[in-house]
């Protein structure tokens, strides 16, 4: 692996919650890396463990992050319950295809927690460069 690999991080970010979040750590210039690329849902708990999967297999992502409301506050109900059921799910298919369980990460992250989005982010991005590129990306 050489030095200059920079993972990519695909970010499911809920809108009401998170997504507010990563928005909130940029307003108030707390940086973060720029690996992650942060795609909007309307709730975690409509990230389909299918589309985690295409990201990491697809040669695109070497890392998926889904991050939610935290439990009670999800503008669904109860989605992002749904998203910690399918977490599980997530972490048998990662297996299944021989990738690290540390290519995936669930989180609840408020409106008002951009500092903690962004350690987050940073974490991840962290434990990705240490691990190296997906397989799939290789080809
Ligand atoms: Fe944020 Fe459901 S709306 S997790």
């Amino acid at each position: 692996m050489g030095n200059d690999y920079e993972p990519t991080i695909i970010a499911f970010c809920c809108n009401r919650c998170s997504y507010a979040s990563a928005d909130s750590a940029g307003t108030a210039r707390i940086q973060y890396p720029s690996n992650i690329h942060i795609i909007r849902a309307m709730c975690s708990g409509m990230v389909h463990p299918n589309f985690v999967m295409d990201a990491l297999t697809s040669g695109y992502a070497d890392g998926v992050l889904i991050c939610g409301c935290h439990i009670g506050d999800c503008h669904y109900q109860d989605g992002n319950k749904t998203a910690e059921n399918r977490a599980e799910a997530i972490g048998l298919l990662l297996e299944d295809f021989g990738l690290e369980e540390e290519r995936f990460r669930l989180e609840w992250v408020s409106a008002s927690e951009g500092p903690k989005f962004a350690k987050i982010a940073e974490e991840m991005t962290k434990t990705l460069r240490e691990l190296g590129p997906s397989p799939y990306r290789s080809g």
